[in-house]
């Protein structure tokens, strides 16, 4: 193991984990439109931040759910109209 070259200051996790059986999940929520806005979104407004996807984040029934690190800020329930709100928190934090 050595440390990775490609360090961004603030990482935004987007939970895309998906279930097929029954049980609530944030993709059924509709988190892969929220990851491709909210990415743009912070594209164009911040500079040094990693948008990506990742699997449970383990609050499903009040998903969308979206964490903004290293600020340990977990967000549920997040919708489209979240986005200017999240770029905020993100850009300022
Ligand atoms: S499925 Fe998204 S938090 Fe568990």
């Amino acid at each position: 193991m050595r440390p990775s070259n490609n360090q961004h200051e603030k990482l935004v996790l987007v939970c895309t984990n998906e279930r097929t059986d029954g049980r609530e999940c944030c993709v059924q929520k509709g988190s892969l439109e929220l990851y491709e806005k909210l990415k743009t979104a912070i594209k164009a407004a911040c500079q040094n931040v990693r948008v990506s996807k990742t699997g449970c984040l383990g609050n499903c029934e009040s998903g969308i759910t979206v964490a903004i690190m290293p600020r340990n800020i977990y967000l549920g329930e997040v919708t489209l109209q979240d986005i200017p709100e999240i770029v905020r928190l993100v850009r300022d934090q």
